[in-house]
């Protein structure tokens, strides 16, 4: 069984995609486990992102995450991770698959509607920036 760390970006809180962007996790089948509503100061959001820190897009990645309240999600589910990666499809939306998440609604390379954990060790750090033990649930 394995855990990932899933944020609703800005661009698709803004345009009421919150819903949808769950259901397909859901209906993916992997099941929500954690799930908060938060708007992310500039060292949480350069936190999240520090494995890209030297990169040339990310004061504009920061900015971008920080512009707007985000959902930050827990899914759990055998596979998890990949499930969800390829439910979300490829990071620039122009090379994401029609029927993704971000085929479907991502507006570009850095406004591309979510996130989702890539391996299991980010995944469990990711987890433990947003999350307690006990925000996170088994039922
Ligand atoms: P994520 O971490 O958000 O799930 O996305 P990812 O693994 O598919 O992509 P990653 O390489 O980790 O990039 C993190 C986020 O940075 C923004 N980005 N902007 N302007 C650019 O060239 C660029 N490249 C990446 C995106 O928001 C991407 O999801
Ligand atoms: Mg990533």
């Amino acid at each position: 069984m394995e855990r990932s760390l899933v944020l609703i970006k800005p661009d698709a809180m803004k345009r009421g995609l919150a819903g949808t962007v769950i259901a397909r996790l859901e209906k993916g089948g992997v099941k929500l486990v954690g799930l908060k509503m938060l708007h992310l100061d500039e060292a949480q959001a350069k936190q999240h992102y520090a494995i890209h820190q030297d990169k040339p897009f990310f004061s504009d990645l920061v900015r971008y995450i920080t512009s707007a309240p985000i959902i930050a999600a827990v899914f759990e589910g055998e596979n998890a991770i990949e499930v969800i990666r390829k439910i979300m499809g490829a990071t620039d939306p122009a090379k994401a698959e029609t029927g993704s998440i971000r085929g479907d609604f991502g507006l570009d390379i850095e406004r591309n509607s979510v996130h989702g954990s890539d391996l299991v060790e980010t995944a469990r750090e990711e987890i433990k920036l947003f999350f307690s033990e006990e925000e996170i649930f088994s039922y």
